[in-house]
């Protein structure tokens, strides 16, 4: 059976990093996909403004998932600043690109961490 998705999305989606949950996160954030409907839950523990740990769940396609995998991988060991300048584009470059289709699953990590990294920042607030 052919693929629509390149090997390294193929294989990312086999293997996907970072899956499951952080019981104490410092951020927790969570997206729905306003396209199909898929969501997506993004868990951060930050130390010092630097993402020392990521987790995703996501319920979505092939491509949600693998775009999830490396998200995760791109911010941990970067500041918060940083990885809240992470665009899907940059995911998809690093995943040598997505069928045109699925394009839109790729802003579901996007929009996960800075959700979560927004409610990292109002808890730091409100201590
Ligand atoms: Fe929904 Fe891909 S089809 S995230």
């Amino acid at each position: 059976m052919s693929s629509m998705y390149n090997e390294k999305v193929m294989e990312v989606f086999s293997n996907p990093q970072n899956v499951g949950q952080i019981p104490d996160a410092d951020g927790v954030g969570t997206v729905g996909n306003a396209t199909c409907g898929d969501i997506m839950k993004m868990y951060l523990k930050i130390k010092d403004n630097v993402i020392t740990d990521a987790k995703f769940q996501t319920f979505g396609c092939a491509a949600a998932i693998a775009t999830s995998s490396v998200a995760t991988q791109m911010i941990i060991g970067k500041t918060i600043d940083e990885a809240e300048k992470l665009t899907n584009a940059d995911v998809i470059e690093n995943l040598g690109g997505l069928p045109a289709q699925k394009i839109h699953c790729s802003v579901l990590a996007e929009g996960a961490i800075r959700e979560a990294i927004k409610n990292y920042r109002e808890k730091q607030q409100n201590k």
